[in-house]
């Protein structure tokens, strides 16, 4: 527990800078990173990138994999996933854009674009840390209540609640916001060696108690977390108001 998103955001980046330069990378062994979008991993891929610009960190020898993708919306649009990561974080340090990998919403194929993306993770040799965010409803990536805890990467209809909760990126139209997603599973995110949540905010505060101090859930979804051998999460002091 850290005080506020943005020590929050301090810690996480730390965490992995040192994860990052234990592991040594090198263009033959890179170190695979799984990563989020959302206002809550914000704050990390600001720290992160003053990192990178003072040569503590390089992300030459990084692999990444997002979580997610919405169906329908163009690549280009300013709210697509594709050009969250390049204008919060990839366009800001120097990881090749070869070595980014994001689920094309708009494939011709989508159960392909899925089951390609797993084997592409696979052929790396796995995710080695997964870092995630949370919605309200305690959903990881876009694996909204009542996903599989089984879940590979797949299409995935969103809840009215994701809707309504991420209209604020449409000018508040509900009507502007996709209904389908595409998504890594539970059991994608499970896989990484290591998985680092981020919750900050009194609105996830609900999600984190049940995903905590209740059963695994499938309702709840980052309760599965509670299964993984090496599973971190960091929260600020107003989402643990639940707890
Ligand atoms: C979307 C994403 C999730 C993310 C969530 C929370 O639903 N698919 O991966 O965790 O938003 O967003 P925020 O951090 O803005 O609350």
């Amino acid at each position: 527990i850290r005080e506020d998103p943005k020590t929050v955001g301090d810690y996480i980046a730390n965490y992995i800078c040192r994860r990052i330069n234990d592991f040594a990378p090198t263009p033959s062994r890179p170190f695979v990173l799984g990563l989020p979008t959302g206002s809550s991993p914000i704050p990390t891929y600001k720290a992160l990138i003053a990192m990178i610009k003072e040569k503590k960190l390089s992300f030459q020898n990084v692999v990444t994999f997002n979580m997610d993708e919405y169906v329908g919306l163009p690549r280009d649009h300013s709210e697509s996933y594709h050009t969250f990561m390049f204008r919060e974080f990839f366009s800001h340090i120097d990881i090749p854009p070869s070595q980014v990998n994001i689920l094309d919403g708009n494939a011709e194929d989508l159960i392909a674009e899925c089951n390609n993306y797993e084997q592409r993770i696979k052929e790396f040799g796995g995710i080695e840390l997964f870092l995630g965010g949370i919605g309200e409803d305690g959903h990881i990536a876009f694996n909204e209540p009542g996903s599989s805890l089984a879940s590979r990467t797949r299409i995935k209809t969103l809840a009215y609640d994701t809707i309504l909760a991420n209209a604020r990126f449409f000018n508040n139209d509900i009507s502007a916001v996709p209904r389908m997603a595409l998504t890594v599973g539970v059991a994608t995110v499970l896989d990484a060696r290591e998985v680092v949540v981020v919750v900050t905010g009194q609105r996830k505060a609900l999600a984190l108690s049940k995903a905590i101090e209740e059963g695994v859930n499938h309702l709840w979804t980052l309760s599965a977390l509670q299964m993984h051998p090496w599973a971190l999460i960091v929260a600020d002091e107003d989402a643990t108001a639940e707890l």
